[in-house]
Formats: structure tokens, C-alpha cells, sequence
């Protein structure tokens, strides 16, 4: 399901976004491998003397953030001037999150931060988002969203962990279902719609979010927005 670039194309996507952020800022740390890239460049900055904090959005960002040496605060404590994250799909200022689970987490972020920088690399960008939707669930909320989610259209699917039997469990305990709308015309409406049902702790629509879209491609990095 995960769409992918190359390593070199995440690379320079990643950095770029990093060698924006300037000194004395918090920044919202994103999830991914892509992102992972911005954190590795914002590490590399921090030692040679860049001052910031970082706000992470899941335990594997939490985790790269500290063994490189980035300060951390929360948003209890501090407000995200940028935020830099990753998405599954893009198209104009709205994407797709939650290929590794940690939309709830991401979207808290993203949405505090004034900037939302997206790393991606092309076979990211669409003209129309037509990637399944991933939706956190309270374990108990699972079958009534996913009758839900067929009632507006989609097709739900527990998301399964790759390395050993079972579900896949968010870093809040909940279960995802990824749920394929075909083209989605309405992204907004859709939004709602799926933020309305019990249980829902939250989707992957992020809609209308993006700041800046930072694209790795073969010839350079593109900068949209
Ligand atoms: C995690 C995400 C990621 O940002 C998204 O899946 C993109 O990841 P990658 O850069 O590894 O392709 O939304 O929940």
C-alpha cells in the first residue's frame, strides 16, 4: 500500500525542508522515513551549534530525535513555529497520512504548527487523492466504523502487523482501518464525515494543511505551495 522513491529522493527532500528551519524555533518532528531524513539533517545542524526543540509525533521520531541529540519539549509546553512531516499521498495543500500509524499524534502537530513543510517524493503527488484513508479506531469502536465507513462508500480493512500475527496497535492503543473511498472528489467533506463517527479517534485526511510540499525528485528538490 506504502508508495515509494528513492532513498536519494527522500534524501534531498528531507534536507531541504531541514535547511529551511532557523535558529531559536520548535519544530514539529513528523514520522516516516522521509521525515526521518529532516531529522537526521535538523541532528547534523544541532551539532554544529543550531538551537531548537523538537515536538515528536510518534515513539520512532520520539526515539531518532534523542539518540541524535535534538532537545524535545511537548505542546504542553511550547507551540511548533514549522513543522516538517512525510504523507502517503498529496494533492495541493491536502494529503493522505497514517501509512505508519501515527496520523492522531502527526495531525495534533502539524495542525499547532504556523508551517506545515511536507517531504515527499513523486510518486507521492496526485492530482486527485484516490489512497486509502487510514482511520484510528478504539479497539471496541472497530466493526461499528467499519459498517460506518461502508455506508459512505469505502471499503474498510484492518491493518494487519507485518511481523507477527494480529493487528497493528498505534502508539494510543487503537486499531487502524484503511479505508479505500476510490477518487475522493470531497476530501473535505469526507473529513467530516469520518471525524462525526463514535469511536474515531482520528484520520489521515489533513485537509487544506500544507505550507510548503518539498518534492525529492532526480533533478533537485521542487518546492510547491
Ligand atoms: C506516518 C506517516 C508518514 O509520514 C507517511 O506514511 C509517509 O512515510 P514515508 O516517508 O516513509 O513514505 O503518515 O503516519
Amino acid at each position: 500500500m506504502k508508495r515509494g522513491g528513492t532513498d536519494e529522493q527522500k534524501r534531498a527532500a528531507g534536507e531541504s525542508a531541514a535547511d529551511t528551519v532557523s535558529d531559536g524555533i520548535v519544530v514539529g518532528l513528523g514520522t516516516g522515513s522521509t521525515t526521518a531524513y529532516a531529522i537526521r539533517e535538523l541532528g547534523r545542524r544541532v551539532d554544529a551549534g543550531l538551537d531548537i526543540e523538537g515536538i515528536p509525533t510518534s515513539y520512532q521520531s520520539r526515539q531518532l530525535a534523542r539518540e541524535i541529540g535534538i532537545p524535545l519539549t511537548t505542546l504542553d509546553d511550547a507551540r511548533p513555529e514549522v513543522a516538517i512531516d512525510g504523507a502517503d499521498q498529496v494533492a495541493g495543500g491536502t494529503l493522505i497520512k497514517g501509512g505508519g500509524a501515527a496520523h492522531a499524534r502527526e495531525k495534533l502537530v502539524d495542525a499547532a504548527a504556523d508551517r506545515l513543510l511536507v517531504v515527499v517524493d513523486p510518486t507521492k503527488e496526485a492530482d486527485v487523492l484516490d489512497h486509502p484513508v487510514p482511520v484510528e479506531v478504539l479497539p471496541d469502536a472497530r466493526r461499528t466504523v467499519a459498517d460506518a465507513v461502508a455506508d459512505l462508500g469505502g471499503d474498510p480493512q484492518l491493518r494487519a502487523a507485518e511481523r507477527k500475527d494480529g493487528p497493528v496497535v498505534t502508539d494510543n492503543g487503537n486499531l487502524v482501518l484503511d479505508c479505500d473511498f476510490g477518487e475522493i472528489g470531497d476530501p473535505a467533506t469526507l473529513a467530516s464525515d469520518l471525524s462525526a463517527l463514535p469511536g474515531v479517534l482520528e484520520h489521515g485526511l489533513f485537509v487544506d494543511l500544507a505550507d510548503e510540499i518539498h518534492c525529492g525528485t532526480a533533478d533537485g528538490v521542487r518546492v510547491t505551495r
